[in-house]
């Protein structure tokens, strides 16, 4: 089965989670777009569903789907946010911020009671850090300072670039990503997230620690495995 496919499988599953007049957070990427088109089928005519979006892309796709997307509300707490990511630790860690949505998505993942993560099973790692690097958002100005910080503590930073252009990629903030290599993974996600986001110009990092409710994983043989906080499947 394609990876496509499981994405499918898992995005529809973690729609299929949603229920009439909820407040959604809806995260970004390919699975999460799987996840808002079954969304737009279910609820075709938006069933009072109440939606934020975690980026520009994500807002544009619910859009054009006919669902009811709007801004931030001062008092917003959100019932579910869905969303995809980058790596899944057996503790249900994340790594996130492939596609550089991660300030907005841990912004809405924080404000959510229940964050439920569609990922295929290639995600599934045994520690953070070993199949995707660590993005984190900085302001443009203090770059260098990081750069170097970051490669004296030995994380290998990496300024994201377009490969077209070669120019920085822009978050939806107007901030730059860097992606952090550590050599053996991380062995402790709340701590490295702690120290990256104490840096002066670190704003936020993709790291994702006790956030997670449920995973949804699109396997190869069709199936969905559902993995929630203790490692096992539900009872
Ligand atoms: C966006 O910034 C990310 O956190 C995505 O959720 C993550 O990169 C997973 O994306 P895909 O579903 O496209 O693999």
């Amino acid at each position: 089965m394609e990876l496509e496919e499981e994405k499918a499988l898992a995005g529809r599953a973690a729609a299929g989670h949603v229920r009439p007049g909820q407040k959604l957070a809806l995260g970004t990427g390919s699975t999460t777009s799987f996840a808002i088109r079954a969304l737009a089928e279910k609820f075709p005519s938006g069933d009072h569903l109440s939606i934020v979006a975690s980026s520009n892309a994500t807002e544009r796709l619910a859009v054009e789907l006919g669902l009811p997307v709007r801004a931030l509300e001062p008092g917003d707490k959100f019932d579910l946010m869905i969303d995809g990511a980058d790596e899944v630790a057996p503790t249900l860690a994340l790594t996130k911020g492939g596609g550089g949505a991660l300030f907005r998505e841990k912004f809405l993942a924080r404000l959510s009671a229940e964050l439920v993560i569609a990922v295929d099973h290639t995600k599934l790692v045994p520690k953070l850090g070993t199949r995707h690097p660590i993005p984190i958002e900085v302001v443009p100005f203090a770059r260098v300072k990081l750069l170097h910080q970051l490669t004296e503590r030995a994380l290998s930073p990496r300024l994201r670039a377009d490969r077209a252009s070669g120019a920085p990629v822009l978050t939806d903030n107007g901030n730059e990503i860097l992606d952090l290599f550590p050599e053996n993974g991380v062995d402790d996600p709340a701590r490295l997230d702690h120290e990256l986001r104490v840096l002066p110009g670190v704003i936020e990092t993709g790291i994702f620690v006790g956030l997670a409710h449920r995973i949804y994983v699109g396997l190869p043989d069709g199936t969905v495995q559902e993995i929630l906080p203790g490692g096992g499947p539900p009872p």
